[in-house]
């Protein structure tokens, strides 16, 4: 049988997990979410995980690890050994290092709530918001070493209107993203 499984790693909200591991339930998308890795203890991926009986969930604190090398080794380490063939980036707000990146070519993947190559960064979102653009979205890529800038898998528009805060346009950004990340997930894994 196909090897169809995925690590996601997450540092908050976990809605883009939650999507994945709902589309799995329905036989709507092709993976298995085999590790679950958050950075931040309150992250509410870690209780969606464990909700839908994810066999290996970790919230791995930062502050156990010497730097950021050692702390991706471990996060490796898991990876590699529960035999994941591809990894989710959703909502990760933590640099991976250049080795773990190298370790997993063409392996990892990242959801950012803007039309890059516009509004890389942290702040996607109030940045669209503060150049007053009409239009943003959403991208799937693979992730590089450079931020935000690896091979685009799919993108989606959405309007952003006139009187849209910050949450506004992040919540309609999101719709799409949890449509294209499922999308982009099956034809990783259909190949
Ligand atoms: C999304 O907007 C994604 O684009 C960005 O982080 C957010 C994660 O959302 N990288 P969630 O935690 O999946 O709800």
């Amino acid at each position: 049988m196909k090897n169809n499984k995925i690590a996601v790693m997450a540092s908050g909200n976990g809605s883009n997990l939650k999507v994945i591991l709902k589309a799995i339930a329905k036989g709507e998308c092709a993976a298995q979410v085999e590790v679950v890795i958050c950075n931040k203890a309150d992250a509410k991926a870690l209780n969606i995980a464990k909700g839908a009986g994810v066999s290996h969930v970790y919230f791995m604190n930062p502050k156990d690890y010497e730097d950021r090398e050692a702390y991706d080794i471990a996060c490796a380490e898991i990876i590699q050994s529960a035999g994941c063939v591809l990894i989710v980036l959703a909502g990760y707000m933590r640099i991976l290092s250049a080795s773990f990146i190298h370790a997993f070519p063409k392996k990892i993947i990242n959801i950012h709530p803007s039309l890059l190559p516009a509004f890389k960064g942290a702040d996607a979102v109030g940045e669209a918001l503060k150049a007053g653009v009409k239009v943003s979205g959403c991208t799937v890529h693979y992730v590089t070493e450079a931020l935000d800038s690896g091979q685009i898998l799919a993108q989606a528009c959405v309007p952003v209107l006139a009187d849209d805060d910050w949450h506004a346009l992040h919540q309609r950004i999101q719709t799409q993203e949890h449509i294209i990340y499922i999308e982009v997930i099956n034809s990783i894994l259909n190949n």
